[in-house]
């Protein structure tokens, strides 16, 4: 079992879209383990995007993620990274697909509305930035055999 770190950013908490996300990774088989809404920090959000320190977009970026509160969680599943990136979409809005998160919801760079971790690496940071292993719930989905 493989796990990640998704993040409904600012633009999904305001528009109202956190349901229909989380429908969506429900739907997939997806089990979630920890969940909370989070102004983010600078410190925070900085630590969070640390691979894209220098670039031009950094300082908006940042600037974007701490403009309003987050939905941090923590989702568990067999090749969770790469399944839900793929649930995800593109970062560019123009090639993100219609069916995908981002191909359906989202118009603009950077209101992308979902963040997913690339990398097993990058989720164990990700996660560890915004929960501790107390928050991280374990349980049995009696339904896990038929996905
Ligand atoms: P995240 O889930 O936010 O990490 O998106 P991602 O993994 O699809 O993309 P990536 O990690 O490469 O970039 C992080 C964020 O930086 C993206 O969600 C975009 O908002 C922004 N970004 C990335 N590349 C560019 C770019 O070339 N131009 C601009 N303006 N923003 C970018
Ligand atoms: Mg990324």
């Amino acid at each position: 079992m493989d796990r990640t770190f998704l993040m409904v950013k600012p633009d999904g908490v305001q528009r109202g879209l956190i349901g229909r996300i989380i429908s969506r990774l429900e739907d997939k088989g997806f089990k979630l383990t920890a969940a909370k809404l989070v102004q983010v920090t600078r410190e925070q959000a900085e630590r969070h995007y640390e691979e894209h320190k220098g670039k031009p977009f950094f300082e908006n970026l940042v600037n974007f993620i701490t403009s309003g509160p987050v939905l941090a969680m923590v989702w568990e599943g067999d090749d969770i990274i790469v399944l839900s990136r793929t649930l995800i979409g593109k970062t560019s809005v123009t090639e993100a697909l219609p069916g995908t998160i981002r191909g359906d919801f989202a118009a603009h760079t950077p209101f992308n509305l979902i963040h997913g971790s690339d990398s097993p690496q990058s989720a164990d940071r990700e996660i560890a930035n915004f929960f501790g292993p107390e928050e991280e719930v374990q349980y049995d989905k009696s339904v896990a055999a038929w996905i």
